[in-house]
């Protein structure tokens, strides 16, 4: 597993070795410490083996698949910040677009070619329609990062036409968010948060003022933005169940994992001011560039095919992310 060690990694280990699989993370901690996966060990009771090195590291790679008979690979690998990525496009391809061919390019020497990336509901820029299907149109994504993403999704699309034993997952994430029911891993961003959940968390814990609501002018319930937010457990699962799928799959397939329903930015701050008892203020302020109304999945594929379906709601994602941010308040101790 590349990235293990970040957000969606390391509930995605717990939900791996719970299921009896055998796990190596590599992880080169640019956005994540190794305390995450101390966690893990600490909910499964299992050792999580891991690796300190860059994905674009081939020699390093090489060494790995040599020394560990790897069957597949989940790759959550790569940098997420829209915002930095407008502002260093470079780095944001290299990590996402290189990061992911390095890693194609090995396992493709070593004969691995069951493949699980991360991708990103970003691919479908500004809906025509709701819900969205995976067969909507993509391309018109507003900033480097949902770029890279689209151009990783097009070059693996190219590599298992190209070798028809590539086995390929392309899971288009909606919004993660919440924490492992234990409270012991969960988001932990080292900045301002970008994102909606964990920034309303640091003010219900006292961190930060007051949240800016991005935008209260949208054709929607309220005029705030809406998003289909997703509980990190369950889009772990999902990550078994594709691993599992993929079994029996060749070629390249998409899907979107998202439960397939909305919430606006108001209706989340309400879910968390009673998940929490907190208060959590909040003012408006224009709306924030690149960002679209409404975007929420057509989740049936994911639930015809791999036979997984979202099952955690909004009181689980708003109570389990406030359990992990009282618990660690500060995130992870260095
Ligand atoms: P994260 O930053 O918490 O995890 C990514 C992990 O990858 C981190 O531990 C980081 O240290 C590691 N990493 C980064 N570059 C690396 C490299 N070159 N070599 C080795 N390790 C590297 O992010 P996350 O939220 O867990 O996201 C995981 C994946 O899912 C990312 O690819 C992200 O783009 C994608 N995704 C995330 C979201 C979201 O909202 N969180 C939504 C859609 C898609
Ligand atoms: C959600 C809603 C904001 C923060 C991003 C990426 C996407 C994917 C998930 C990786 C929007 C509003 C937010 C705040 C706010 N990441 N908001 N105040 O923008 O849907 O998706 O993360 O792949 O690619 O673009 O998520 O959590 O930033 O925003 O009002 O301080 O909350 O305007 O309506 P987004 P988000």
């Amino acid at each position: 597993m590349t990235g293990g060690a970040g957000y969606i990694g390391s509930h995605t280990c717990v939900a791996l070795l719970q299921a009896g699989y055998e796990i190596l993370v590599v992880d080169n901690l640019s956005n994540s410490k190794k305390e995450s996966l101390l966690r893990v060990e600490a909910i499964t009771g299992k050792k999580v083996p891991w690796v300190q090195a860059d994905v674009r590291n081939r020699g390093k790679m090489r060494e790995l698949f040599s020394a560990h008979p790897v069957e597949g690979v989940i790759h959550f690998a790569g940098l997420k910040a829209v915002g930095e990525s407008v502002e260093k496009p470079l780095r944001y391809y290299d990590a996402n677009v290189a990061g992911s061919m390095a890693l194609a390019e090995v396992m493709q020497e070593f004969g691995v070619r069951l493949l699980v990336f991360s991708s990103s509901a970003t691919v479908y820029g500004d809906p025509a329609m709701l819900p969205i299907r995976e067969d909507f149109p993509v391309g018109a994504t507003t900033n480097p990062y949902g770029r890279s993403k689209l151009m990783v999704e097009q070059i693996y699309t190219d590599l298992a036409v190209s070798d028809k034993a590539w086995q390929i997952a392309l899971l288009r994430y909606f919004n993660p968010v919440g924490a492992h029911g234990s409270g012991l891993i969960g988001e932990d961003p080292s900045d301002i948060p970008n994102n909606l959940m964990p920034y309303i968390s640091q003010v219900a814990v006292g961190r930060r003022e007051r949240l800016t609501v991005f935008g209260n002018d949208y054709p929607t319930v309220d005029g705030t933005g809406v998003r289909d937010y997703i509980h990190v457990m369950d889009l772990a699962e999902g990550h078994v169940k594709a691993l599992a799928w993929l079994q029996n799959h060749t070629g390249a397939h998409v899907f979107n994992l998202g439960t397939g329903r909305g919430y606006s930015v108001l209706e989340v701050v309400k879910a968390f001011e009673t998940a929490s008892g907190r208060p959590v203020p909040y003012r408006f302020s224009p709306r924030r560039a690149g960002d679209v109304a409404a975007v929420y999945a057509d989740a049936m594929k994911a639930e015809q095919e791999l036979k997984w379906k979202a099952s955690r709601g909004i009181e689980a994602m708003c109570r389990d992310a406030w359990n992990w941010q009282q618990q660690n308040p500060m995130g992870y101790p260095d």
